[in-house]
């Protein structure tokens, strides 16, 4: 299977972009592994006629709002992110209107709608820099109430908190961290900014899925617990084999990133099924926030 989809990348000018979450055997065929701002600014970039997107529905929304003339599949239709979903167009206007119309800032965790009201986007690897790089006094943040408490506690402006959450990210407590390090007594706790601030507060470094990965190559330690989903544990261990990685928990396991397999891969290659396409009336706002982001250079 691996090598028929191969096969098929190279006839049909494929790229095969891949979360840092996803199976091995995924980030295994895939062209480019990484967090959401490197897998944007690739799927920005690219020559390929069609992005094959390994990863879940906001981020094959995201290449389809930057490369309109591509073609983008996602293998399985039905992967989507829970927190993305936890903001709606129609109360966002609403809540932005209440509070006199600051600008909107987006993790690029939301649906098409949702960036299409926002004045910019931003990741876990860039969220104080994009803040910090607004005119504005407040800001009005979308849709992760931990990732804007964290961009709050790093910014003299006043931010506003949607109340969405990752359910994965979100359930991380003190408790398990605490038994983690009792376990693994010499590690360094590396925690993704979606986590709650009270867990945040014990952490050595805070990074987005790659920047943990460059955190561990940069960093003196043999070990590191890793307050993120599982999925992250193969990129960095391959990376880095000679150092140690530990889970805090196994509950931090996000379903929907494990949704693609190869048969779905190759399928989609096979039939180009799981087209992605952003509609141009929803695309043509939405592609602002983005590529504001993405121009910001962070
Ligand atoms: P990164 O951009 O840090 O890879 O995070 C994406 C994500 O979905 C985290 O839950
Ligand atoms: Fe969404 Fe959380 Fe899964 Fe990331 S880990 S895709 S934020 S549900």
């Amino acid at each position: 299977m691996k090598e028929r989809i191969r096969e098929l990348v190279k006839e049909l000018n494929a790229i095969i972009l891949a979360h840092n979450y996803q199976p091995p055997e995924i980030q295994d065929i895939a062209d480019l592994c990484g967090d959401s701002l490197e897998l944007s600014i690739r799927a920005s970039q690219t020559d390929a006629d069609i992005i094959v997107f390994c990863g879940v529905m906001f981020m094959a929304e995201t290449a389809s709002i930057l490369s309109p003339e591509k073609t983008v599949l996602l293998p399985v239709h039905d992967a989507g992110c829970p927190m993305a979903d936890m903001v709606e167009p129609g109360a966002l206007k609403a809540k932005k209107e209440a509070l006199g119309n600051p600008p909107v800032v987006t993790y690029v965790n939301s649906t098409a709608a949702v960036k299409a009201l926002s004045d910019i986007c931003c990741t876990s690897a860039n969220v104080i820099d994009v803040v910090n790089s607004l005119d504005e006094n407040e800001v009005l943040m979308t849709p992760d109430k931990n990732l804007a408490q964290y961009a709050a506690a790093h910014t003299d402006k006043t931010v506003h908190i949607w109340d969405g959450y990752c359910p994965f990210h979100n359930n991380l407590t003190r408790e398990d961290v605490l038994q983690a390090k009792a376990r693994h007594p010499q590690a360094l706790f590396v925690a993704h900014p979606e986590c709650p601030p009270e867990v945040l507060e014990m952490a050595d470094a805070i990074r987005s899925t790659s920047g943990m990965i460059r955190f561990a190559g940069e960093s003196d330690a043999a070990s590191f617990i890793l307050g993120t989903e599982v999925g992250l544990l193969y990129p960095i261990s391959k990376a880095y084999p000679d150092k140690q990685f530990y889970e805090t928990s196994d509950k931090m396991f996000c379903t929907d990133m494990k949704k693609i397999g190869l048969k779905d891969v190759l399928n989609s290659l096979d039939t180009l099924s799981g087209k992605v396409k952003v509609p141009e009336e929803i695309r043509k706002d939405a592609i602002r926030p983005v590529q504001r982001m993405i121009d910001l250079k962070l």
